[in-house]
């Protein structure tokens, strides 16, 4: 099999390549691209691969059965036809081809059934997103989802390598180390703060994020129509998101029900007591809920937990790589056909 990486520079794109390699997935030949090539090469499965500048000639040339993108939405928008044209599924993390009609959004433990044999391109929805929809999604099947409320901690790590050196930076600067503070991605100081913005803000006050978080979801669990509300924080964490969820069933249930949907669904562990935090769930593929509970009030249909999962694993390289094999294992992948867009 002969798989790129777009994006092998970035946090994300390391993520999938040590994703790939703990899965035991056989790449013959590995694509290295990012934004320009380097110098140095990347080493990875005791071998040297040189990164080169992702272009259209080297992705439709390249001969690849699969091309994972883990760069920017312009990277994707102008490359990922061309990996296409040249016979390759592509699997994009970026928010390009997301809510594109006909194009499914597959978190395989909640709708691996919307792929079909047509579709080329597979992105990977946001991150948040997924880890939402991995702990909801079991409420959705044994109770019905009217709607879902959810405020948002999520990690600087989101905000790519740049995030992790912001917090890096402002850390050292605050214990009197020279630091250079002019290149950081959020819009305040992150180190002993929290800021209640990712992304940039529309006429509505929603941010790119909040709205993501919202399409997206609806999109994965198969709910046009479902009510979801959300307030996306950038907290000073390093690596995993964790989210307050609070949700209204369509019928009647109880937390011990819903417990046993959780506890029975694929990956999500359910935490009936104690909690879990961000620091826990680190570099695991899994997501994790604890804190389920009844609203306080008359009504049988209100509940709140608490979901965590690690963002460059569920929501994104480990996600990728399940879409991966997803399509392997359906015989989709080195079977060049016309895409869907
Ligand atoms: N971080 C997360 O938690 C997360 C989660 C889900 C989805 N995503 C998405 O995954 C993608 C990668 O995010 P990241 O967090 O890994 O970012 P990152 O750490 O900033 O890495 C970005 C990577 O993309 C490359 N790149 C940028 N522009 C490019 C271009 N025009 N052509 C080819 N390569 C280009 C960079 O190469 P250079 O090193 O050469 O600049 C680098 O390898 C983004 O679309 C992001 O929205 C991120």
């Amino acid at each position: 099999m002969k798989v790129a990486v777009v994006g092998v520079t970035g946090v994300v794109g390391e993520t999938i390549l040590n994703v790939l390699d703990e899965r035991d997935i056989a790449v013959d030949e590995l694509g290295a691209f990012a934004s320009r090539e380097r110098r140095e090469p990347l080493l990875w499965r005791g071998r040297t691969w040189p990164i080169r500048t992702a272009t259209a000639e080297a992705l439709r040339g390249g001969g690849f059965d699969a091309v994972f993108f883990a760069s920017s939405e312009d990277a994707s928008a102008q490359l990922a036809e061309h990996a296409v044209a040249g016979g390759a599924v592509v699997i994009d993390n970026s928010a390009t081809f997301r809510l594109a009609d006909g194009v499914p959004l597959i978190v395989p433990e909640v709708n691996a059934d919307a792929v079909s044999d047509e579709h080329r391109i597979f992105p990977v929805a946001n991150c948040t997103a997924i880890v939402l929809c991995v702990g909801i999604a079991p409420i959705a099947r044994a109770a019905g989802l009217r709607s879902v409320r959810v405020a948002t901690y999520q990690a600087v790590s989101g905000a790519g390598r740049a995030g992790l050196d912001a917090l890096a930076a402002e850390e050292k600067a605050a214990f009197g180390l020279d630091e250079n503070l002019e290149s950081s991605p959020f819009v305040r100081q992150i180190f002993r703060n929290v800021i209640p913005q990712v992304g940039a803000i529309d006429e509505f006050g929603d941010s790119g994020e909040e709205k993501k978080v919202a399409a997206e979801t609806r999109k994965m669990l198969g709910l046009p129509n479902l009510h979801v509300a959300v307030t996306a924080v950038r907290v000073p964490v390093r690596y995993a998101h964790s989210e307050a969820v609070f949700i209204e069933t369509e019928r009647d249930t109880d937390p011990l029900e819903l417990g046993d949907a959780i506890a029975a669904a694929p990956g999500v562990v359910f935490h009936p007591d104690g909690n879990v935090t961000p620091r826990d769930v680190e570099g695991q593929n899994l997501v994790h809920v604890s804190r389920l509970r009844a609203e306080q009030g008359p009504s049988k249909r209100h509940f709140q937990l608490w979901v965590v999962g690690d963002q460059l694993r569920k929501g994104a390289a480990t996600n990728a790589v399940q879409i991966f094999e997803l399509l392997a294992e359906r015989g989709l992948i080195g079977k060049p056909k016309l895409h869907a867009l």
